[in-house]
């Protein structure tokens, strides 16, 4: 990645914007996200899988931040999208994303969002369940299409990442078993609708990953069943998707460049498929995380510090728990910096609290910051661009607040503050009271 984050006159500049003056112009608590880090991982992409590989595929996990300017950016770059919701959907409709370049996993897709999905030409199904096909086949016959579908699978192999991101093993609430009788259940249904087309099989084992071996021998359990589908069926998978999980930096982890796991997978998708006697079949992949997360910093304002003498400091700023749950939710860890005196040594110890009501609203646990720190300097939190304004909430009626997009000095509201008057403007006066 370019330099993204640099220390100038004492302050953090993000994209070549001096982050004190991003809140004096934009208020607190912002979300930034850069641009030149997202091409930074868009251009690797492309140069290291979508060009090395061709008709290989790359869907950006959309969960990991969605909004209107991010399509804009993939669709300019020929990356699809991966949605799991009609929230989603109506996103990419709103950023005139083509529905060709859309696929839809989830594992409960409403009736409603299937029929939105089909009926705007979305172009992939990852069916996660036996009702799916049904559901699909009904929409295309009420619209005249057909659908492209592909099957996701659990593949019996727990990744190493914290539980609640382990998506991969056995007991999973994600992808069809790997059981002869409920996988050609739902094998047989795809093959009796003529309106839906099988294009391969899908996993995706987990996130935050950062070795290459659950790939692997993920990837050695869905060829078997490739396998067992030429046999009963005689049909090549012609498509195989390796789900997203690659991991990001956060404090000291080392993130790996996509090619590491890419090329012994494609590798071992090659053998597989020579054993089998079938084409090698296309891949694809599912990245969120990586590709937005350290393209990202929240931005908030210092405001009450107190001293627990001979326990610990708090330092409360003007954010918290519902623009970033990923803390209370899964004990995620991040870094940060008092971005207006950036090169002041870090001597004091505090733990950056939220202002929600509870006790677990905490951001960080123990970060070192300068001994000056005081009410009114400016907190940066780094790595904050994936599932931290996508998990975003109300809590306590909090506005989420808005994201600005950074590139090359210059900056640019992506998406505007939620406002009171937003958050309220779903209550009614109930004439039962
Ligand atoms: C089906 C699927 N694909 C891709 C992803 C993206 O994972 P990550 O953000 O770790 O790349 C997820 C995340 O939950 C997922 O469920």
């Amino acid at each position: 990645m370019s330099e993204i984050r640099e220390i100038k006159n004492g302050r953090l500049y993000f994209d070549g914007c001096d982050t004190t003056e991003l809140v004096k112009q934009y208020g607190s608590p912002i979300y930034v996200m850069s641009y030149t880090a997202i091409m930074d991982r868009v251009n690797e992409l492309k140069r290291d899988f979508l060009d090395k590989y061709p008709g290989s595929r790359v869907a950006y996990a959309s969960k990991a931040f969605c909004t209107v300017g991010m399509y804009e950016i993939l669709k300019k770059n020929g990356i699809c999208i991966d949605i799991v919701s009609g929230g989603e959907l109506y996103v990419a409709k709103k950023a005139g994303f083509p529905a060709e370049m859309i696929e839809f996993n989830g594992n409960n897709k409403l009736p409603s969002e299937i029929d939105d999905a089909v009926s705007y030409g979305v172009g992939r199904f990852i069916l996660d369940g036996i009702n799916e096909a049904e559901l699909i086949d009904e929409a295309c016959k009420k619209y005249g299409k057909k659908a492209k579908i592909m099957v996701r699978i659990t593949p019996g192999v727990a990744a190493s990442t914290h539980d609640y991101i382990i998506t991969g093993k056995k007991d999973s609430k994600f992808g069809i078993p790997l059981e002869e009788e409920t996988f050609f259940g739902v094998m047989d249904k795809i093959m009796k609708y003529d309106t839906l087309e099988f294009e391969g099989l899908h996993m995706h084992i987990g996130s935050q990953l950062f070795e290459y071996d659950a790939y692997i021998k993920s990837l050695d359990a869905l060829m078997d069943w490739v396998k067992k589908i030429y046999e009963k069926y005689g049909v090549a998978t012609k498509e195989v998707n390796f789900g997203g999980g690659f991991g990001a930096t956060y404090i000291n982890e080392e993130r790996k460049p996509y090619s590491f796991f890419l090329e012994p997978l494609m590798k071992r998708l090659k053998e597989r498929a020579d054993e089998i006697g079938i084409p090698v079949p296309l891949a694809s992949i599912e990245p969120g995380r990586s590709m937005v997360c350290e393209a990202g910093l929240t931005l908030y304002t210092v405001g009450q510090m107190k001293e627990i003498k001979g326990i610990r400091e708090y330092l409360a700023i003007d954010g918290g728990m519902y623009e970033n749950m990923r803390v209370a939710l899964y004990q995620a860890e991040y870094d940060g910096l008092i971005a207006n005196k950036a090169d002041e040594p870090k001597t004091r110890k505090v733990s950056v609290t939220g202002k929600c009501c509870e006790s677990g609203d905490i951001l960080i646990n123990d970060l070192m910051v300068c001994d000056s720190v005081e009410r009114g300097d400016i907190l940066a939190i780094f790595s904050t661009g994936a599932y931290g304004y996508s998990m975003a909430s109300n809590y306590n009626n909090n506005p989420v607040p808005g994201v600005v997009l950074v590139k090359e000095g210059q900056s640019e509201w992506l998406v505007k503050p939620e406002t009171y008057e937003q958050i309220a403007q779903n209550q009614v006066h109930c004439t039962l009271i």
